[in-house]
């Protein structure tokens, strides 16, 4: 015979919503640590960076104003990506990576294409593979649930204006295909 279900019981003094929103927290998943967080941090801030100067060098091969206003804003939603992750590097005692003044392709591949970019479409074909990238990255990141929980929400929101770069030029890749 199974045991008749005991009603559900808080502990005393707890109200039930506290408890619900501790029990959505993962128990068995450890935080991560500083350096750890520092690591990822700037990672993701030099992808940013390496992003950024990728958009540039796409801007520079595509002539459609309307086209080249979209790239400058998402160029410039990088170099926000990078501005505000570098400014938790150092909240939490790290150095943040340069703003390099250079493209040094240190984490996205899609330069040489873009070197040899011909026009529009070779310019967004190589910024959709580096745009892959960058929601890979994010992806991961936002989804890490041992990143704190105040910093896991910027991340998702830095994932969400990575999501809307990637999904611009696939669809303008297929209007202009
Ligand atoms: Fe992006």
């Amino acid at each position: 015979m199974p045991e008749p279900r005991r009603p559900k019981s808080y502990a005393t003094g707890t109200a039930p919503a506290e408890s619900a929103a501790r029990a959505e927290r993962p128990i068995s998943t450890a935080q991560m640590d500083t350096s750890e967080i520092i690591d990822k941090l700037s990672d993701l801030a030099q992808l940013d960076v390496d992003a950024f100067h990728a958009y540039g060098q796409a801007i520079d091969s595509v002539e459609e104003m309307d086209l080249r206003s979209h790239l400058e804003r998402y160029q410039s939603d990088h170099e926000r990506h990078y501005v505000e992750l570098s400014r938790i590097i150092r909240e939490h005692g790290g150095n943040p990576p340069e703003f390099s003044r250079d493209f040094k392709g240190y984490l996205i591949a899609g330069f040489t294409s873009l070197r040899s970019a011909m026009g529009t479409k070779g310019a967004l074909k190589a910024m959709k593979t580096n745009e892959e990238m960058t929601n890979r990255k994010y992806s991961q990141a936002s989804g890490d649930m041992r990143f704190p929980v105040a910093l896991r929400s910027i991340l998702e929101r830095f994932y969400g204006d990575e999501k809307t770069h990637l999904s611009w030029i696939e669809q303008t890749l297929n209007r202009i295909s």
